[in-house]
């Protein structure tokens, strides 16, 4: 990309790339991005204005949103807002370099120790975000020897990190036991160590892991567990805890950032070992504090957490779905053009609830993908499922 002088039109510099290198750059990029736009695949930002509450704002359009991960509605919450604002004032806008390099900050200190008694842990260590996270945690804890387990429908994190960490990584049915078993009967013997990946809370499905009869079969095969439970903190939580808890701050907490809840003896290897929490920057400090606070709000008020669950139970049930088993309830749709044009209709009538594609779900299963949070109201659940079943999606 050639430097525009001062004067010059640098738009014109950013659409004539000046060497062959940078034609063939773009070629390839118009190439891609072609295709995708054939296959109804292409993704683009649309600018939307989020809040208050569950309102977002488009252009001249005001929408309800279901398109959000914010389950309890606390990332406006005055209380988690004035806790970053004074952290922010105190502390600075970033956190200067890795904690290790720079010291660790006494609000991330502070916010571990409260996840990690949150989740009944010994300890915690806070990531850049919950992506950051997996990336580091796996390739920590398996390598070329190892075998790592990871549920067919897993967040791309999870399988991010199995193969950065150069294990072999197989896949097992969603949430079929029975199939993790056989593989690891054929398998584990093969390898040092092995690792199931899976979580709490499916995203894009909204259905639940079976852990109870996960952590049997890990304990019967000398397997860990890791569970992401990005979805799951602070809404559908209960069960049993695995030896790795790990989730993200950035949806139910309303702020920004990952976490690992675990034994003292991991999270200290995690400290030396896991690379996307050595090579990088610390969270900064406001971050962490909205999100301590958001946590506190969640442990003294637990009435907030059941809200969500019910206004999806309530929309199933109008809709003749299968019953919710989490705030996220998946609308099956096929193909993807369909899936955009069922979002586009929607919005035409008020809503947001975004078309989920390929490759975040798998091929010929495009869907909405409806987030429901405490923040709702219950006459903005009835008239989305009104919308629905008016476009022709269901209706009992
Ligand atoms: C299951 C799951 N894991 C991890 C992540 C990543 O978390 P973060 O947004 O903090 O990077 C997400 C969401 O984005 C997720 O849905």
């Amino acid at each position: 990309m050639p430097i525009p002088t001062p004067g010059s039109d640098s738009k014109a510099a950013e659409s004539k790339p000046a060497d062959s290198a940078s034609a063939s750059l773009d070629a390839f990029a118009r190439r891609t991005l072609a295709d995708l736009e054939t296959r109804a695949l292409r993704r683009r930002l649309v600018e939307t204005e989020r809040g208050p509450g569950t309102a977002a704002r488009r252009g001249a359009r005001s929408l309800v949103s279901f398109s959000c991960n914010d389950y309890l509605g606390l990332s406006d919450d005055p209380r988690v807002i004035a806790a970053g604002q004074e952290a922010l004032a105190r502390y600075g806008a970033g956190a200067g370099a890795s904690r290790l390099v720079t010291g660790n900050h006494p609000v991330l200190a502070a916010l571990e120790g409260r996840l990690a008694a949150h989740k009944g842990k010994a300890a915690a260590l806070v990531f850049g975000s919950g992506y950051m996270a997996n990336l580091g945690i796996v390739p920590a804890l398996t390598g070329s020897k190892d075998l790592v387990l990871v549920d067919a429908l897993g967040h791309s994190c999870l399988f991010a990190g199995a193969q950065i960490s150069g294990a072999t990584m197989l896949r097992f049915r969603h949430n079929d036991v029975e199939h993790l078993r056989a593989i690891l009967s054929a398998r584990r013997g093969r390898h040092e160590r092995a690792l199931i990946l899976t979580e709490r809370v499916f995203s894009m499905d909204g259905d639940r892991a079976p852990l109870d009869d996960i952590l049997a079969v890990a304990a019967e095969h000398e397997a860990w567990t890791l569970v992401d439970d990005a979805h799951g903190l602070g809404v559908v939580e209960a069960g049993a805890r695995a030896p790795l808890e790990m989730g993200t701050l950035s949806k139910t907490l309303g702020s920004y950032g990952g976490y690992l809840c675990a034994s003292q003896a991991v999270i200290d290897l995690m400290t030396s070992r896991a690379r996307s929490f050595v090579y990088t920057t610390g969270l900064p400090p406001a971050s962490a504090a909205a999100a301590l606070r958001a946590l506190e709000i969640v442990e003294a008020e637990p009435e907030r957490a059941a809200r969500p669950l019910a206004l999806a139970r309530g929309f199933t049930a109008r809709l003749g779905l299968p019953e919710a088993a989490s705030p996220i309830v998946p609308i099956l749709v096929g193909e993807a053009a369909a899936a955009l044009a069922l979002s586009a209709a929607l919005e035409a009538r008020g809503f947001l609830v975004v078309a989920i594609r390929p490759p975040t779900v798998p091929a010929g299963t495009a869907r909405l993908r409806v987030a429901f949070s405490a923040a709702h109201t219950q006459d903005q659940v009835d008239a989305l499922a009104e919308a629905l079943i008016d476009l022709g999606m269901g209706g009992v």
